[in-house]
């Protein structure tokens, strides 16, 4: 398909009460150049969905070398569950190794997750996109009321696209809740992470996830030092409009 034909307002309005598994259809027959980035968390329901259309469909996962021992744990019962061509990227070791030097191994509690978070997920982020037509997440408006509530099932990737190169964005799982995430994870038998077994609902690093009481909201396990309001760490910038 010709990336540049591709209308994603259009094809956002028409997919947007579709299940999950036809927007994932649509994203597989439009672009062989795809991959899924699939974090070690619920989002994992894209991967069960993914292989059932195509066996050996294209997932990736940032390694930040700050996650979870079970979130390691789970991304090779995954591989080997779903017989996946899971790609595992890690930083840029000499700008790891800078920061490391120059502000120690905590620095994101005293100056923010951004430049943290920018050489451990974002560079290498960059690196795999700049190889892609189309990605896919697993975004939903429901997990932030501040940042993602306006989340297309499909968008032109406003952060990550450039002149030269045009970069198609899709979360198949924006109109899900939560419960209808973990509804399918049981009907399906899906593996996860055993985190959630420990109150853990949002996952992200080790340092910057934490587990919820019941009724906190689940941005709220993430970075709870920062605002709400920028609780993005750049894989989503676009969804900060002054990040744009
Ligand atoms: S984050 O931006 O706050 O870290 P979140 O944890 O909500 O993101 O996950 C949203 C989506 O971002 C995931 O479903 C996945 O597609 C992508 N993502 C987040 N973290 C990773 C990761 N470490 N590796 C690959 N994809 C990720
Ligand atoms: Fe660094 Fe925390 Fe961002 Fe992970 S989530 S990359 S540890 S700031």
């Amino acid at each position: 398909m010709d990336i540049q034909e591709f209308d994603c307002i259009a094809l956002a309005k028409e997919y947007d009460s579709r299940h999950p598994g036809e927007i994932l259809k649509l994203a597989l027959e439009s672009f062989d150049n795809l991959a899924i980035s699939f974090s070690g968390a619920e989002d994992v329901v894209l991967v069960d969905m993914a292989v059932k259309l195509k066996a050996d469909v294209q997932v990736f996962s940032l390694d930040t070398g700050r996650l979870h021992a079970e979130t390691y744990r789970l991304l090779e019962q995954v591989r080997e569950h779903y017989k996946l061509r899971l790609e595992i990227l890690y930083p840029d070791a000499n700008a790891l190794e800078k920061l490391v030097r120059e502000k120690g191994l905590f620095s994101f509690y005293k100056d923010t997750h951004k430049e943290c978070c920018g050489i451990r997920k974002v560079m290498p982020l960059r690196r795999k996109l700049n190889t892609l037509d189309a990605w896919v997440t697993g975004q939903r408006k429901d997990q932030s009321p501040d940042t993602r509530a306006a989340v297309p099932v499909v968008e032109e990737d406003a952060a990550f696209s450039s002149a030269d190169h045009r970069l198609i964005k899709f979360n198949p799982l924006s109109n899900w809740s939560s419960a209808q995430v973990w509804q399918y994870i049981r009907d399906n038998d899906v593996p996860f992470n055993e985190l959630h077994n420990k109150g853990f609902v949002s996952i992200g690093c080790e340092p910057c996830s934490r587990a919820i009481l019941p009724n906190q909201h689940e941005r709220e396990g993430r970075w709870w030092w920062e605002e709400a309001t920028r609780k993005e760490c750049g894989l989503h910038a676009a969804n900060l409009d002054n990040d744009k």
